[in-house]
């Protein structure tokens, strides 16, 4: 067969999708200096999943509060919103064979547009905005959708080497229908020069794998006057899966 045009990599075949060991970094990687100390040093022990690990919960919409979805204004002040570019970000979570995975509960994260988390052991000089929280949640639909709003968050220095600043991302947490099923992922912006500069953005062999994560601005769905749009797609299981930085090899 031939191969994937966006991937360059051969389609999947069969009902048993073989994890690809190249497709996600070495737990261990010495330039992203955290993982020196992250990463396992001894051999791992296989466990078991039990039923309460892999049962419930099963999130529902009804759990949301108005505002979850709405990060420019779930922090902030009546009548007052948050300070920074205007965007909506949308897009599917998908399992394996491309099918939209309903009721997945999605958390995200993130700087404010000064690249400022709130935080108490936060060390960025840029300033707190009074009306931005920087954390959300949304659920999926029965197709697999999923949109929330917010603004664009600003990079920012991290201690890592001498002068290392991370792109502008949104953390992502992806809650599917039990504990054991909870993956984490970072979303960066289409056109961001810090995006291969990142040392951990480098911790990604393929440069495939990397562009999977970046999301695309999308004319069609901005608002015009309003906020502009970026689509993200996240890919479960699969050779094509969006890397979870939760499940490296070796973690
Ligand atoms: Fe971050």
């Amino acid at each position: 067969m031939s191969a994937d045009p966006f991937t360059n990599r051969k389609p999947e075949t069969g009902a048993f999708f073989q994890r690809d060991r190249s497709w996600h970094p070495p737990a261990f990687s010495p330039n992203y200096k955290t993982s020196i100390l992250r990463s396992p040093q001894k051999a791992l022990l296989s466990l078991d999943s039990t039923l309460s690990e892999i049962t419930g919960p099963v999130f529902g919409h009804n759990i949301l509060g108005e505002l979850d979805d709405d990060l420019i204004h779930n922090f902030a002040k009546q009548g007052e919103s948050a300070i920074g570019p205007r965007i909506i970000v949308y897009g599917r979570v998908l399992d394996e064979r491309g099918k939209g995975v309903p009721g997945v509960l999605l958390e995200v994260w993130q700087a404010n547009a000064g690249g400022r988390y709130r935080h108490k052991k936060e060390g960025y000089v840029a300033a707190l905005d009074p009306n931005f929280g920087g954390c959300g949640r949304t659920i999926t639909d029965g197709e697999g959708n999923y949109a929330f709003r917010t603004v664009k968050p600003g990079p920012y220095p991290w201690p890592n080497g001498v002068n290392d600043w991370r792109p502008a991302h949104i953390h992502f947490s992806v809650f599917g229908h039990g504990f054991a099923q909870r993956l984490i992922t970072q979303m960066y912006f289409e056109g961001d020069p810090l995006i291969w500069r990142c040392p951990i953005v480098r911790t990604i062999p393929d440069k495939a794998a990397v562009e999977m994560l970046i999301a695309a601005l999308d004319m069609q769905a901005t608002i015009p006057m309003d906020a502009c749009a970026y689509k993200f797609d996240i890919v479960l299981r699969g050779r094509r899966s969006s890397l979870f930085e939760n499940r490296l090899e070796g973690n």
